[in-house]
């Protein structure tokens, strides 16, 4: 298990943080929470304001996450929370031949993935993955999990230990300090569950997961 940023290349833009910090009631966060039409391509107090592709984000994080997990034309990987599956198609053609696999509990993303992955991608949730033991070289799932309670996140975690074979990388909602906490809470749409990262690094070893792990922290 390993505090890794394996995300470090994914560009960032303050613009994007300030957006979502405006002012968001309990209906905007229930719409958001449906995973639907409204947080993908709709309002921006809804979730993304417009989900398209672009291959400026993945793209350079996919020689990272290649390295670190020696990936080749003969690995297998999952991703869990593929959204539109933007990541997964980055990868399949940065490298040829991969086996790949999305899953997503938002119907309407799926419906709505990028063209060329979408038969590689299903409608599921994190809570009770539809595959075999030991089914995935690499699980991983950027920015997902912390949309569980934390009862539900230990399961999720099982699961990934389940039916990835070698490495996995998740990355969640964390704080490492109090202003952090603040921009934290004013940034959350759909996380039901934010720590710090201390008590993230503690509550991944008492649900035995063994990955790799790293923060989103707006
Ligand atoms: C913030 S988005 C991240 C999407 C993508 N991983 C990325 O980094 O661009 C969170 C994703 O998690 C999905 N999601 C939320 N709860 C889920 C669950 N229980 N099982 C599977 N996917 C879930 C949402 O539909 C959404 O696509």
């Amino acid at each position: 298990m390993a505090e890794i940023d394996l995300m470090e290349k994914y560009p960032r833009t303050k613009r994007n943080v300030e957006a979502r910090g405006e002012e968001k009631s309990p209906a905007d966060r229930a719409l958001a929470r449906q995973f639907g039409k409204d947080f993908f391509d709709g309002d921006r107090r809804h979730g993304y304001g417009g989900f398209s592709y672009n291959a400026r984000f993945w793209e350079p994080v996919i020689p990272t996450f290649q390295k670190h997990f020696g990936l080749t034309a003969q690995s297998s990987l999952l991703d869990i929370g593929c959204a539109k599956g933007f990541m997964l198609y980055d990868m399949m053609r940065l490298i040829p031949g991969i086996k790949l696999a999305g899953l997503d509990v938002s119907e309407y993303a799926i419906a709505n993935a990028k063209e060329e992955v979408r038969p590689l991608l299903r409608v599921g949730d994190a809570r009770q993955l539809p595959y075999e033991d030991k089914s995935f070289d690499v699980v991983i799932s950027i920015n997902t999990l912390h949309n569980l309670e934390k009862d539900e996140i230990v399961g999720a975690l099982k699961e990934i230990e389940r039916v990835k074979k070698r490495g996995s990388f998740i990355t969640v909602d964390a704080y490492r300090n109090d202003e952090e906490k603040r921009r934290m809470e004013a940034w959350n749409l759909t996380a039901k569950t934010m720590m710090a990262v201390e008590e993230w690094k503690i509550f991944f070893d008492k649900a035995g997961y063994t990955g790799d792990f790293y923060w989103f922290i707006p």
